[in-house]
């Protein structure tokens, strides 16, 4: 097989928790990841050298900027593979929404490129050189709904969340996240997930009991402008009829978990004049 057709899962953070600042400039997390069906789909093609990309969206670069690229240098430099590859990425996860778009296509093409290549390597492997290109790539090597803690690649496994009615909205601006991880003060962090008792719950198969417990600590660190329309959201979320709503990662996307399809349409729809993009998605093992 030279050629392999692959979607890339975006995720959203369930809860984020930020434990400490470390020395090395990253930060220690706690939170609780969730694969869902919004995807980008990806096209990968061996050929005989070089590393192309090439992608539906004008404003991503590609070249050695982009994430996909740097996930195939490592695997290559990992494996020794001296081919090349062709990758094409249509993106439908939006950039920069903390909804690891980038994360889900580095960790789409380690996977891919396992295989095609015939490398055979580990998923802790892959995770390994995951890392190197970012902190959540580990996650999306292996997906579904994992607590995840150092900076994002101590995974561990989770019950299942299974398949939940998802909004995922994109307001019109974005947060950029070494900022925002620049602004946050772990001393002053109020309040904090219920960490334990959303995995209890996970444990349980007690959805609402997940849903109520979706929390993001980032969301007290925004501008206040940002996080008046993070706030904004989440209202109408939840009066839509969520169960919970929270914001993902470092923002800006909002989502809200939902009981019915038909309340997950009338909160996109309600929502659809004021964001950029409103996604109705579903959480996946
Ligand atoms: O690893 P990644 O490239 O996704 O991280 C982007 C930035 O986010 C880092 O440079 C760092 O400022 C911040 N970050 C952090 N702690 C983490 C993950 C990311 O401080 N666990």
């Amino acid at each position: 097989m030279s050629k392999i057709k692959l979607d890339a899962r975006a995720k959203i953070n369930l809860s984020l928790d930020v434990v400490a600042r470390r020395d090395d400039g990253y930060h220690d997390m706690r939170m609780v990841l969730q694969s869902v069906t919004l995807c980008d789909s990806m096209t990968m093609e061996l050929t005989d050298g070089g590393i192309e990309v090439g992608t539906n969206r004008h404003f991503i670069p590609n070249d050695e900027r982009n994430i996909a690229v740097k996930a195939a240098r490592a695997f290559m430099a990992e494996t020794g593979y001296s081919g090349g590859v062709r990758m094409g990425i249509e993106k439908r996860i939006p950039v920069c929404a903390g909804l690891g778009g980038g994360s889900a296509d580095a960790a789409t093409v380690l996977r891919g490129l396992n295989e095609l290549t015939g490398a055979h390597l580990s998923d802790e492997k892959l995770c390994e050189l995951g890392l190197s290109v970012g902190s959540d790539v580990p996650f999306c090597v292996v997906g579904g709904t994992k607590l995840a803690e150092g900076r994002g690649e101590v995974l561990t496994e989770l019950s299942p969340l299974g398949s939940v009615h998802t909004v995922i909205c994109m307001p019109h601006f974005h947060v950029s996240t070494p900022s925002l991880f620049a602004k946050l003060r772990v001393g002053r962090i109020r309040l904090r997930p219920d960490t334990q008792g959303m995995i209890q719950a996970l444990e349980r198969g007690d959805v609402r009991g997940v849903a109520v417990r979706v929390f993001n600590v980032f969301e007290a660190f925004l501008p206040k402008r940002e996080a008046d329309m993070v706030q904004r959201i989440k209202g109408v979320l939840n009066d839509s009829g969520a169960m919970g709503s929270s914001m993902s990662g470092t923002g800006a996307a909002v989502y809200g978990l939902f009981e019915t399809a038909e309340a997950a349409q009338t909160a996109a729809e309600a929502l659809s004049g004021e964001c950029r993009e409103v996604f109705v998605a579903k959480t996946i093992n």
